[in-house]
């Protein structure tokens, strides 16, 4: 039984306040978790109050119904006291971010009740020996960095790494070998808010340089490293014009598919994330029909975790990937709704950080319960190596 929820404020990594919650249970478990936060959200997201009103309409509201009421170990329960609390369908009430820090906490400290890992716990004893491979934003721009790139992620996805492990250190290495070849090129360059180099460079100069970075990491470590996007396109698209601004470029709707078509042939990209504006699910579909199956076709604002989207778009065939983003829902019950009808629908899960991050582990054991195929959670920076390291170490337990 629950027994206390505490609530504060502390920094993400972009230094602003976010909402962290610890559960105590009666049998002396303990769990922390806290709220990311996004940059480049998506309109059909979770509503993310001021930290300091979601926490104190959390205490108000959805504190009383947890404490003394429901298991840390019965997420469910759990999920369904903060809705019930809410009464909203997308939390306007207490904050998706209070919602998904104290639905993260409880199910930690059910984790530590049962003294298992996280992961264990989220994902039992059926999900096989699957672990994800790690995407890491080497390069970016869009909204995560003023002046650099107009896409959004230039991601390595190091497909043919022999182990969780390996392919952490890789994208690491790919990140420095971009540095070394920017350096070389005399581009200066700071790093945006998840730690990829934000250069002043052309997108066409960003595709190759990652191309060669990855080329030159995957003949140093002997297997494949793939290429792979976050186009952002959301960010990009001018919906009363009706195109999509890439600086002075414009391309229509039909120009930007058979844009992002030509990216995927030219740089072999295995990964494409939110090539076309969040609304457009006819769009997603054509592009999907024209990669096949080779390349995901992932959908982060397009379904922002939503399940009634997400039916939406397999109706339409719209993705052949869906984006886990825990806070866009609010709770984890949710996510796991999300991830598994993508998995009965054909649809590869991909679970995933956000720019603003804390040392917050939850999403690390997410991916590996979910047995998702890919994590994205960066390639360097303490919010980002939190996650990749315990991937390492989870793999070495599991
Ligand atoms: P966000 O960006 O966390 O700023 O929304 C990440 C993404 O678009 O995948
Ligand atoms: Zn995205």
């Amino acid at each position: 039984l629950i027994t206390e929820v505490r609530l504060r404020r502390v920094l993400d990594s972009r230094g602003n306040p976010t909402v962290e919650a610890e559960v105590t249970t009666e049998s002396g478990g303990f769990g922390r978790a806290a709220a990311p936060s996004g940059a480049s959200t998506g309109a059909h997201e979770a509503t993310s109050l001021p930290a300091s009103e979601a926490i104190a309409s959390a205490r108000e509201h959805a504190v009383p119904r947890i404490e003394g009421q429901v298991y840390a170990g019965d997420q469910r329960s759990v999920d369904a006291a903060l809705r019930a609390a809410d009464g909203t369908e997308s939390f306007d009430e207490i904050g998706a971010n209070s919602a998904v820090a104290i639905s993260m906490a409880a199910a930690t400290a059910a984790a530590d009740t049962l003294g298992a890992p996280l992961y264990q716990h989220l994902g039992g004893a059926f999900r096989g020996n699957e672990f994800p491979t790690p995407l890491g934003n080497v390069i970016g721009g869009g909204e995560h960095a003023a002046e650099a790139t107009h896409i959004q992620e230039f991601l390595a996805a190091p497909v043919g790494a022999p182990s969780v492990a390996d392919a952490v250190f890789a994208n690491a290495r790919v990140h420095g070998a971009v540095g070394e070849i920017l350096a070389e090129r005399d581009v200066a360059a700071a790093k945006g808010d998840e730690g990829a180099w934000a250069p002043a460079i052309d997108d066409s100069e960003a595709f190759e340089i990652v191309a060669e970075a990855t080329e030159q990491v995957a003949g140093e470590v002997g297997f494949d490293i793939g290429f792979g996007l976050d186009v952002a396109a959301t960010e990009l698209y001018d919906a009363d014009e009706g195109v999509y601004r890439y600086g002075d470029t414009e391309r229509t709707p039909d120009e930007q598919i058979e844009y992002v078509a030509g990216l995927v042939d030219e740089y072999d990209l295995v990964y494409v994330e939110d090539p076309l504006d969040e609304e457009d699910f006819e769009g997603f579909a054509d592009l999907t029909d024209q990669v096949g199956s080779e390349t995901l076709i992932c959908g982060d604002d397009l379904f922002v975790t939503n399940t009634e989207r997400l039916d939406r778009g397999i109706e339409a065939g719209a993705a052949n990937a869906l984006l886990v983003k825990p806070n866009q829902i609010g709770t984890l019950s949710d996510a796991f709704d999300a991830t598994e009808r993508a998995v009965e629908n054909g649809l590869a899960p991909v679970i995933s950080h956000r720019s603003g991050e804390t040392e917050d582990t939850t999403i690390a054991h997410l991916a590996v319960a979910t047995a998702a195929p890919f994590v994205k959670t960066g390639a360097v920076g303490g919010e980002r190596t939190a996650k990749l390291n315990e991937l390492i170490r989870t793999e070495e337990t599991a």
